[in-house]
């Protein structure tokens, strides 16, 4: 039902320097899969075909990714190393990509408000790609799609942090209306733990309603002189309605050197699980 995924992926990736000097953060590899791909997977699984990126300067590989590489493909072709290629192939034939810029790394906030002319006027999902989403079962997105069938509102993914790390995330608080759903009554960016009204952090997977850009237009900068997702978020959910998923799986937070390496390790398992 939704068709459509955002993937802001302008942001300079300052965490990781030097790897992301000329290389978009999204492209580093977990084992060999880039983070992006990764994400493009998990909202194809979600029903989604549409991906449509928020771009900046030095970004292209990305683009180069989602596309044909006719001298390597050709040079490979008929050999064992064309199974590589398998499933990128059948990302870039199941789904259409779309591109635009970020005049200027404003903030989140601002990155969606860019991708409106991509999105146009339906719900979206969003994935930031460096939060990396492994489940068994069905993905994070797909879950959160279960929900916004459900509640036709913006929907974002919880989880539960420890108290010393709400200052690196937005922070909700809700009535929990099911197990592990709850209704968002309050959503703070990046709280300092005593100011915190809860420990369950949001983490990079949207649904949004395309009302979001109405109030992008007019939020303005937070914290950290950016556009914050959250303030429009919690402008929505005083509004009308924000709902909060406590989801399946786990989450790494990619951007980071510890996230990066546990992600790592977590999908290296995983591969030699499937291949004894
Ligand atoms: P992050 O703050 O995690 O990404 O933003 P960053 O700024 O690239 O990383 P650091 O902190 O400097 O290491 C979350 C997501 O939002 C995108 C980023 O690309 C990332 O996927 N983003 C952020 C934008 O697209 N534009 C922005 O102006 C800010």
């Amino acid at each position: 039902m939704i068709k459509k995924c955002l993937f802001p992926v302008a942001g300079y990736g300052t965490r990781f320097l030097p790897a992301t000097k000329s290389m978009p953060k999204e492209m580093l590899p977990i084992v060999n899969k880039p983070l992006i791909e990764f994400g493009v997977e998990e909202a194809l699984a979600a029903g989604m075909d549409r991906m449509a990126f928020v771009t900046g300067r030095g970004k292209r590989a990305i683009e180069d990714h989602f596309d044909k590489n006719y001298e390597l493909e050709d040079q490979i072709q008929g050999t064992a190393k064309e199974q590589a290629l398998a499933p990128i192939r059948e990302l870039i034939d199941k789904c259409e990509f779309s591109y635009t810029r970020q005049k200027e790394m404003a903030g989140l906030g601002n990155a969606i408000l860019t991708g409106e002319t991509l999105i146009g006027d339906e719900a979206f999902g969003v994935v930031l790609a460096d939060d990396l989403c492994v489940n068994d079962g069905e993905g994070v997105l797909a879950q959160m799609a279960k929900l916004y069938k459900q509640f036709r509102c913006s929907i974002v993914a919880i989880e539960e942090v420890p108290a010393e790390d709400t200052n690196k995330y937005g922070i909700i608080c809700g009535e929990e209306i099911k197990a592990g759903v709850y209704r968002v009554t309050d959503m703070v960016e990046k709280p300092e733990p005593e100011d915190a009204p809860s420990n369950l952090a949001i983490i990079g997977r949207y649904i949004l309603t395309p009302d979001i850009f109405d109030i992008l237009r007019t939020t303005p900068a937070g914290k950290n002189g950016e556009v914050q997702i959250t303030d429009a978020l919690l402008q929505q959910a005083k509004d009308g309605c924000v709902m909060a998923l406590k989801f399946k799986g786990n989450r790494f937070d990619c951007g980071s050197l510890d996230g990066f390496v546990a992600a790592t390790n977590h999908v290296y398992g995983r591969y030699q699980k499937k291949t004894p």
